[in-house]
């Protein structure tokens, strides 16, 4: 993962690098360091283990000031979270670099770099890349000229920043799997892993291709191809704002994000219904010009991949898609899709789905996919301008906004929406029943009262999360969409409050997990009123017998009384189309607090991060 930020202006940078900094902290939270080349022309580093506060602490004490510099918020990789491992890296102390990526032949390098003399400080992968730039360059190499020279030694992903102090007047950059971007200003330029990171000073921006490499300086940006070749790429505009990155009343951006979802289902909807129709919401055409709609009429396959949260969102896309059409859908996890061998299928339309956009297994799925070759790409997402909505032929953007919180919540249940949005389209398309593209409008109408209705659930669900504060493991049930209602459940559980969760379809518990099943076992089950749901009472009648302890979300049809070992919260009547979206709802209340019972950083959970930009 690992933020990047740079940036040579007229003016001193620290200020702009470290806002950068906190913008891409989502990005990797476990140390974080900025170098800059000083008015003496040397090159002055500090670093810190820990949030990206602790370098703004130090560099209160002993500011670096300087009017070209770098700076890096850290996921580890290779090299525990030490100040040491830390980014940039340096080398005779003139020449610094930041890495996002992995370079996987760094032993080799290593070696023979240590072989010729150079001593390492670290333990990364990253330092390897500094060390082949001093040496190209004391061969007689500019820095430019140093940095394409090295690029070939280079296996895996990177995105680099690099200054030395023998040329004050420039900040060099390359790309290869990791994303970045040149933002422009007036008389001073920057660099970002992300539009995020540069929205306080500019809205233009330049996305780098992979394989390019670029010389920036104040007035000028010099670009260069995989072949070395100077070439022109496009300058865009954003519309996108800073986004609110304030807590307001709320004590975590969790919790405030939760609180958000009516608003951020409502945003997602919006222009999108009308009272008998769908309407189409998707941007973008096939290379040989066809719309979404001549698309989804060809379809007959759907491919979707995803990772995490997202990928959750596509499981329970599959029991809609297949449930309302004739359109057979396959969901794989990208890190996996992505090395199995795929027949190629003429009419399979592959759906990627991610809240970044920038999920490196993801964006490798998607470029798999269009190797093989599809009817066509179409990526759902919440970030404008992604590498994954570049790469996709097509794109539905979730309205969430800006989602900081490590663990996904409103970006997850926008994805459904826009997954119910998608399946209508499909329906309309295939020329579908009238009535049941109208029922799905109608659900989805209701959708934003009813998950505010839940929110209304917010103390009693705080109370019962007292119980789990001294639990070791959960066990999650659903049937049918419910499953992964489920699986989400249990991920919220374990990122954020560090519980062992797991999740099963409650049929499947006789089979093996029942043997776990003890008063210390907590099993939680969302119970809609859904035509599984008198198979599902029956799999909870086997925990309570064996003395399971039961906490249930169910529609108050489900009649299930509350007893000793019964902890039931009873929800609103939902109509089934969108019940697995407010099911959702309380699950994620519910690992919130037992998040914050536990004082975990719900924010920022350990070893984690918000955008995985690294395989
Ligand atoms: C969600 O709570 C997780 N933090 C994680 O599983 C996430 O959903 C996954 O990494 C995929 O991210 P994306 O949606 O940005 O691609």
């Amino acid at each position: 993962m690992c933020g990047i930020v740079g940036a040579i202006a007229q003016r001193p940078v620290t200020e702009i690098l470290l806002e950068g900094l906190s913008r891409l902290e989502y990005r990797g939270y476990d140390s974080a360091g900025l170098a800059i080349i000083n008015a003496d022309q040397h090159l002055q580093r500090e670093r810190a283990v820990g949030k990206v506060v602790a370098l703004k602490n130090k560099l209160k004490s002993k500011p670096l000031i300087g009017l070209l510099g770098i700076a890096h918020t850290r996921w580890a990789t290779h090299g525990k979270p030490a100040e040491r491992n830390a980014h940039p890296h340096v080398s005779n102390n003139r020449i610094a670099v930041v890495h996002n990526g992995i370079i996987e032949n760094y032993e080799v390098l290593r070696e023979e770099l240590k072989a010729e003399g150079y001593q390492f400080e670290s333990d990364t992968d990253t330092e390897v890349i500094v060390h082949l730039i001093e040496k190209a360059e004391s061969q007689g190499m500019n820095l430019l000229e140093a940095v394409m020279s090295i690029k070939t030694r280079l296996r895996g992903a990177y995105a680099l920043g690099v200054i030395s102090n023998d040329e004050p007047d420039h900040l060099i950059i390359a790309r290869h799997g990791s994303p970045l971007v040149i933002g422009l200003g007036l008389g001073e330029n920057f660099i970002g892993s992300d539009i995020q990171a540069l929205l306080p000073v500019t809205n233009r921006f330049i996305y780098l291709e992979n394989g390019d490499t670029a010389q920036i300086s104040r007035y000028e940006i010099a670009l260069y191809d995989v072949t070395g070749e100077s070439v022109e790429r496009d300058i865009v505009q954003s519309n996108a704002s800073m986004g609110s990155c304030e807590l307001g009343e709320y004590r975590h951006f969790m919790h405030k994000e939760i609180f958000e979802q009516p608003q951020a289902i409502q945003a997602t909807l919006d222009g999108r219904l009308e009272a008998d129709a769908f309407v189409n919401c998707i941007s973008g055409t096939t290379a040989n010009g066809q719309t979404a709609q001549q698309v989804l009429k060809e379809v007959d396959e759907i491919q979707i991949i995803a990772c995490g949260t997202s990928y959750h969102a596509g499981l329970i896309a599959r029991y809609w898609i297949e449930s309302m059409t004739d359109v057979p859908c396959n969901v794989e996890v990208a890190s996996e899709y992505r090395y199995r061998r795929q027949p190629p299928k003429k009419n399979l339309l592959v759906i990627t789905l991610s809240q970044s956009g920038e999920t490196a297994d993801t964006l490798a799925a998607l470029e798999k996919v269009k190797q093989t070759g599809c009817l066509a790409t179409l990526s759902i997402c919440n970030v404008p301008e992604s590498s994954l909505t570049r790469e996709s032929d097509f794109t539905l953007m979730t309205l969430a906004g800006a989602e900081i919180g490590v663990a996904s919540t409103k970006a997850f249940t926008t994805q459904l929406v826009a997954l119910q949005i998608l399946l209508g389209l499909l329906m309309q398309a295939k020329q579908a029943d009238q009535a049941k593209i109208e029922h799905l409008i109608t659900g989805l109408k209701q959708l934003p009262l009813l998950v505010e209705q839940v929110l209304d659930r917010d103390t009693a669900i705080e109370t019962m999360a007292e119980d789990f504060i001294d639990k070791n493991n959960a066990l999650f049930l659903g049937r049918g969409e419910q499953y992964p209602v489920a699986m989400e459940g249990a991920l919220k559980l374990k990122e954020i409050s560090y519980i062992h969760a797991e999740a099963y379809p409650a049929g499947e518990l006789k089979h093996g997990p029942l043997a776990l099943v003890d008063n210390e076992m907590p099993i939680i089950t969302v119970a809609p009123n859904t035509v599984l749901l008198e198979k599902l009472k029956s799999n909870l009648e086997e925990v309570r017998s064996r003395g399971g302890v039961l906490y249930i979300f169910a529609d108050k049809a489900a009649k299930i009384a509350k007893q000793d070992n019964i902890h039931i919260i009873e929800m609103p009547a939902i109509p089934e189309s969108i019940a697995a979206i407010v099911y959702s709802v309380p699950l994620q209340l519910l690992s919130y607090y037992t998040a914050v019972f536990k004082g975990t950083d719900v924010d920022k959970p350990r070893n984690l991060a918000k955008s995985v930009t690294v395989e």
